[in-house]
């Protein structure tokens, strides 16, 4: 890949990068269809980075269809492919890891200790390695956003962070690689996630302010379907992911629940 990109760069392309874990979806998609556009050249990394699952998470089980997401590459335009093993991103010996500060503790880093440094530690070796020019993430892991442009400048890694909205399903589920997990049932109750950042949204459009109302009329709602379980309902300030106590324009309103055995997010801007 090294070798690659250094040829690209000598013919001065423009290189748009899309770091993924494969199981790709019409989310990924939008997000390599945005690099296409952009970039001269669009590289995709799948890789199921261990490093950043817990020991009780998913890490064996994640889906890898792997033939699947190369023809979804293939018919999105992709370029380029980097699809490395494990031993080769940690080789024996492997010891340097990316901390980003704070932000890496709070809402699914309090759940998931060592999952963002797990992140920032993969997406930095994947920078470094493909140096592109514009790197694509999603808008639904807000905070996966946050810290790493929060490492990009700490770190000063010359890239340009691009962010893309939220694709949904019809009912308003954030499409997920996850959702494969779930049963008939819990997808029905896991629609209970949008559904409780549309009444978020709806009461700041219709007033209010004080965000714990709103949280807990959010929490009321998401208990009232019988798979689920709360990790965090929070209301955050966008840039520093502190809760606020009063709502103001943009800020960001975000949820993690247990779905029966799967653990799933969400968020929005809370614009009124
Ligand atoms: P993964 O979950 O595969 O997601 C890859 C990128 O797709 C992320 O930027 C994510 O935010 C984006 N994405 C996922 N679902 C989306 C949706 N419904 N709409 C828009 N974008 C969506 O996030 C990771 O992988 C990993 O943590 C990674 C950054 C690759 C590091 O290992």
């Amino acid at each position: 890949m090294q070798v690659i990109i250094k040829r690209l760069k000598a013919d001065k392309k423009t290189i748009g990068f899309v770091p993924t874990m494969g199981a790709l979806h019409k989310g990924h998609s939008s997000l390599i269809r945005r690099s296409c556009k952009d970039n001269d050249i669009t590289v995709v990394s799948i890789f199921v980075n261990p490093v950043q699952f817990g020991p009780d998470e998913d890490f064996r089980r994640y889906p890898r269809p792997l033939n699947n997401d190369i023809s979804l590459c293939e018919k999105a335009g992709v370029d380029f492919i980097f699809y490395p093993s494990v031993s080769g991103m940690y080789a024996a010996g492997f010891k340097t890891y990316v901390y980003v500060e704070e932000l890496s503790n709070l809402l699914c880093g309090k759940s998931r200790p060592g999952h963002f440094q797990g992140v920032a530690t993969v997406v930095a070796k994947l920078f470094n390695i493909v140096r592109p020019d514009s790197a694509y993430f999603g808008q639904k892991d807000a905070q996966q956003v946050v810290i790493i442009k929060r490492m990009a400048v700490d770190l000063n890694i010359p890239v340009k962070i691009r962010v893309i909205p939220t694709v949904r399903e019809r009912g308003g589920l954030a499409l997920s690689s996850r959702n494969l997990y779930l049963s008939r049932e819990e997808r029905k109750d896991a629609l209970v996630l949008s559904e409780s950042l549309r009444l978020a949204k709806k009461l700041a459009v219709s007033g209010a302010r004080n965000a714990a109302g709103i949280i807990s009329a959010m929490k009321r709602l998401i208990s009232s379907k019988k798979s689920t379980r709360i990790d965090y309902v929070a209301v955050v300030d966008p840039d520093n992911l502190k809760p606020v106590k009063r709502i103001s324009d943009g800020c960001l309103t975000a949820v993690a629940v247990w779905i029966g055995k799967t653990r799933l997010i969400d968020n929005i801007c809370l614009r009124y």
